[in-house]
Order: C-alpha cells, then structure tokens, then sequence
C-alpha cells in the first residue's frame, strides 16, 4: 500500500514518547488484554505511570464479565497502572474520573460526549446517544512475598475507545465510533494522547482536591436530571430519576416518594423528549 493511504495506520509512538515522564507508553502489536497485560506487570511491582496500549485486543476484558473485542486498528485501548495514595473509600471515584476525562478529551476533538454513570461515555447522534467507550479499573493488590517494596494496591485503568470502526463492524446497536458518529476519519494517535493528557491533569487534581471532581463529573453528566431504570447487580430493577451523584460517586435516584443512592449497576436512559 502506498505510504498515507492505509485507512488505519498504526499508532505513532514518536508522539506516545511525548507524554514522558508522566506517562511510559508500551505499544504490544497484539494482546488478549492490556488490563491483563498492565495487571500483571502492577502484581510484579511496576511504578505508576505505565500505558499498555494495543494495535490489536482480541480478548479484551468488560464490565460484568463481559468481553470487549474490537478489529485491529479500529480503536484505542489503552490500560494505565496508578497508585492513588488515598484511602480506599476514594476508589470509586477513579472509573468516574476517567470518564471525565475521556468526554474532556472528545469534547476538545470536537465531539459531543458526555459521561453516562458510572463510566460510560457517550456521543450525541442524530439517531440518539450511542456508547463510544467503555472503562473497568480493577484493583491490583501486591503479590504475597513481593520484593518490589511497599508501594501499596494499584489500580488498573481499562479504556476502550471505538476509534475507526464501520458501521458494520459496530457490536450493538447501542454502540458507536468516532468515525461513524463524526463521519470522517480519525487518528488513532490523536485521540490516545489527549486522552492521556487529559487523564494526568484530573487525576493530579483529584489526588489534591477531590471535590471539584464531583463538581465537574455533574456537569458532564447525561444521567442526571434523567428519568433512569437502573438494573442492579443482584437482578433487581429500580426506575426513577436520577437527582445527583453523591460523595462516594453513588447515583442517587428518587422514586417511590424517597432516594436510593447506587454503588453499581446498569443504566437505562429514558428516551429524551
Ligand atoms: C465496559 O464493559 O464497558 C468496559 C470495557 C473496557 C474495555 C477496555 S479495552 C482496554 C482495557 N483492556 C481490557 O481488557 N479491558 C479494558
């Protein structure tokens, strides 16, 4: 193929060595999962700060067991290795935090994003909103006999970003891309770095000043001020609507004349008028 004519080249890493020193990026040509490739080099004692990011994932992790799959080159995956020093009731706020800043970095491209709760990020078609990313921190707790020292449990940042995917190769109907929703092509690169960028500055603000997250997650919500059916992890249903996110990153929802806040589930938006 002639040089500039592949529809989707590989990332650059001449521009990922441009995130140094915040940000150590690792391009694998093919991996089942960067979560499970970042997880284990975490359990081995990796340092904050490294990026496990892929051309191809063919078997990769999602929400409640799910698997994320997506064609080589047609979107950005990308796992990053923290080590909040933070009490552990703070966590929570970590896959909210990516969300944020994922919609910021869309947003700066252009796109209409906004943050469906927990974690979702989502894109205003003319068709309704359609999912575009997907995100799952898991936490990694140092190996028993471990001689990498006390750097204490990391967690894992998992970030699927449907960049350059067909129509046809979409796996729901629910779902998106960025060249589908923006109907031209997209630089896989771009979109990876300032993902990235974004992601060190809120999660430097966070560790400093935790509440202006909440502040700014709310207003890049799409969930909040909507009426919601939220189907909980135990198989029940609660319809409502939902009011605000709480201060452990729980969405509060009224119904039935009173509030439920919900750590977890699967959320429904209601079809806005
Ligand atoms: C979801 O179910 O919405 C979350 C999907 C998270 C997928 C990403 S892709 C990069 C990282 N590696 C994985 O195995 N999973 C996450």
């Amino acid at each position: 193929m002639t040089k500039g004519t592949d529809p989707r080249p590989p990332l650059d890493p001449a521009a990922l060595a441009g995130l140094a020193p915040r940000w150590r990026v690792e391009v694998v040509d093919e991996t089942p999962s960067t979560n499970a490739v970042a997880a284990q080099r975490a359990r081995e004692g990796e340092p904050e700060g490294l990026v496990v990011t892929t051309e191809h994932q063919t078997a990769g992790r999602g929400r409640l067991d799910r698997v994320w799959e997506t064609p080589a080159r047609s979107a950005v995956a990308l796992s990053v290795v923290l080590r909040p020093d933070v009490p552990g009731a703070r966590w929570p706020w970590l896959p909210l935090l990516t969300g944020v800043a994922v919609t910021e970095a869309l947003r700066g491209l252009g796109y209409d994003a906004g943050v469906k709760w927990p974690n979702d990020v989502l894109i205003a078609t003319g068709d309704g909103e359609r999912k575009v990313c997907g995100i799952l921190v898991e936490r990694i707790e140092v190996a028993a006999g471990s001689t990498t020292g006390d750097r204490g449990p990391a967690a894992v940042v998992g970030v699927g970003l449907n960049t350059s995917m067909s129509a046809e190769e979409l796996p729901v109907a629910t779902a998106t891309s960025l060249a589908v929703a923006g109907g031209a092509p997209v630089d896989r690169t771009e979109v990876l770095v300032a993902v990235l960028e974004r992601l060190g500055e809120r999660y430097r603000e966070w560790l400093a000043d935790p509440a202006a997250l909440g502040t700014t997650y709310a207003a890049l919500s799409v969930t909040v001020g909507r009426a919601v059916r939220v189907e909980l992890p135990g198989g029940n249903v609660l319809a409502g609507t939902a009011t605000r996110i709480d201060a452990d990153g729980r969405l509060v929802v009224a119904h039935d004349g009173t509030e439920t806040a919900v750590g977890a589930g699967d959320v429904v938006h209601a079809r806005l008028a």
